[in-house]
């Protein structure tokens, strides 16, 4: 038997720059999607979050539009790229809340991934397993993310940040000051509007970049905007600005600046709120609420339209801060179900084989 720890992620910089081969600055958080798996003929899963046992055989990888269509996904591009893996059978659990905008279907491909890369020694690198993951998400689960989720969970370091340029792939593990504590805040709201909303930002970041002939975000200067139309302007004017504040956010924690990181966080929460628009007023209250009870910083994190905000904070000071938040928050949005978690980085997805089992 083996036993799969596959984290969820959050993005400290960095946000919808990823699908313009952007820069982007997540980590891996010691939130798990756990997997106890063994080799078999057919593959049989076990989901203790839906509470459901899901069977396929390897003949048939027909879209089920259910949770089960990650695993199929995984096997659709393994067998595409020409791996042979077998069946398995599985038991899926672990502490990573389920739609809460921490990448819990990355965390699922990866587990499901590497169980099979170890299991039946497809000798893929960690960054194969990432850009299989994503490309199982594209083109059979159907969600045009970009690779930041997967090259997080599968590259990931503990103590660390993941800098990443989305184009070349190449990263840095850039250390996360002990000192810190990053808190994660659930709005208790639904991703509105996630999905539809998400493929039109990223259609017309895609435009624009058409209309200025090139691949990266990196490349646009401020002088080139002028030459978009004015929703594309506003739009490409935000990646740009999020892509030099990635380079300057690492900078700051490498130089150890958190007051100048915890403003750079800030400021990249407005930029998105105002220009790419994909934030909340139950996100935006709990960005300055953070900061009124003495954050160094916080913002929205993934995709945004709900899910989840990020604080940063000393550690000693991490949950009273908190505490405070929350109930700030629950007397504002009395309707709402938020919660919070105080978190930290993590290692990237392992396998390790279960001798006891
Ligand atoms: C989602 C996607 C990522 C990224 C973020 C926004 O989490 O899966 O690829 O685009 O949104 O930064």
């Amino acid at each position: 038997m083996f036993h799969i720890t596959s984290p969820g992620r959050i993005n400290l910089i960095g946000e919808h720059t990823d699908y313009t081969n952007g820069y982007v600055m997540p980590m891996a958080i010691n939130l798990h999607t756990t997997l106890e798996a063994k080799p078999a003929d057919v593959v049989e899963v076990y989901s203790e979050a839906f509470d459901e046992v899901k069977q396929f055989k390897l003949t048939d990888l027909s879209r089920e539009n259910s949770w089960i269509d990650y695993v199929k996904g995984i096997y659709a591009v393994l067998f595409e790229e020409g791996y042979l893996p077998g069946g398995m059978k599985a038991q899926a659990g672990g502490d990573l809340p389920l739609n809460a905008g921490l990448s819990s279907s990355a965390s699922f491909e990866l587990a499901i991934i590497a169980f099979l890369n170890t299991a039946y020694d497809l000798d893929l690198s960690r960054e194969g397993m990432a850009l299989l993951s994503q490309k199982a998400e594209n083109e059979f689960v159907d969600v045009p993310c970009g690779i930041m989720d997967q090259f997080t969970i599968g590259l990931s370091q503990a103590h660390h940040a993941l800098f990443l340029d989305t184009e070349t792939l190449e990263y840095e593990y850039v250390p996360f000051p002990e000192i810190l504590q990053i808190i994660v805040f659930h709005t208790g709201v639904e991703r509105r509007l996630k999905d539809s909303a998400y493929a039109q930002r990223r259609k017309t970041a895609k435009k624009a970049l058409q209309t200025l002939g090139t691949l990266s975000s990196k490349r646009i200067s401020k002088e080139a905007l002028k030459e978009l139309p004015p929703l594309q302007r506003k739009r490409c004017g935000y990646i740009l600005r999020e892509n030099q504040r990635v380079c300057e956010a690492k900078d700051s924690l490498r130089s150890q600046n958190i007051e100048k990181f915890g403003q750079i966080l800030v400021e990249a929460h407005r930029d998105v709120s105002k220009n790419y628009e994909v934030s909340c007023q139950e996100l935006d209250f709990l960005v300055d609420r953070f900061l009124e009870m003495g954050a160094y910083g916080a913002r929205l994190t993934g995709a945004g339209f709900g899910g989840v905000a990020i604080a940063i904070a000393e550690k000693h000071q991490a949950q009273e801060i908190a505490k405070n938040v929350f109930s700030s928050y629950t007397t504002e949005f009395p309707e709402k179900d938020p919660y919070y978690a105080l978190v930290k980085p993590a290692q990237g997805v392992q396998v390790s084989l279960n001798s006891n089992l």
